[in-house]
């Protein structure tokens, strides 16, 4: 009799835990995750603010680097960040899908045509980093890389 109760209790949890996997799932795969902005990629050049890509400041100490990939490189590819920014990092393409890895940092994105990826980072020391793209793109992209410099 004990035995019966105990089975339904387990087949009672059992559903409501299945119940809120899938309408957690369902909900979530109904909207994008935050950090996504939708770009025509055909626009990039024409669309703010990728159409001066580049570190902008706004704010105290708070700043927001727009960064325009394509095959095979990054714009702009040199970079002066002055140290204690907070930098918010917006990086689109215009082709295909890349990568963006700024080596020894948590710095590291996939870059896909239609879509702004970002990331914000705060650089609290001086030094030089290299971004590299870290998604194959085609025959350059072993040379696809940008030079970031926190001064
Ligand atoms: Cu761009 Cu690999």
């Amino acid at each position: 009799k004990y035995e019966k109760i105990w089975l339904f209790f387990g087949i009672g949890s059992l559903f409501v835990f299945l119940t809120i996997i899938g309408v957690s799932a369902f909900a979530q795969g109904n909207q994008p995750p935050s950090c996504l902005t939708t770009i025509d990629p055909e626009k990039v050049d024409e669309t703010p603010p990728f159409n001066k890509p580049g570190l902008v400041k706004t704010g105290d100490n708070e700043y927001q680097l727009n960064i325009v990939a394509s095959a095979f490189a990054y714009t702009p590819n040199q970079i002066e960040i002055p140290k204690g920014a907070k930098v918010t990092i917006n990086v689109t393409t215009k082709d295909v899908i890349h990568g963006f890895e700024m080596a020894g940092t948590n710095v590291n994105m996939m870059v896909e045509p239609g879509y702004v990826n970002s990331f914000t980072k705060t650089f609290n020391k001086t030094g030089q980093y290299t971004i590299v793209c870290n998604e194959y793109c085609g025959a350059g992209h072993h040379m696809m890389t940008a030079k970031v410099k926190v001064v």
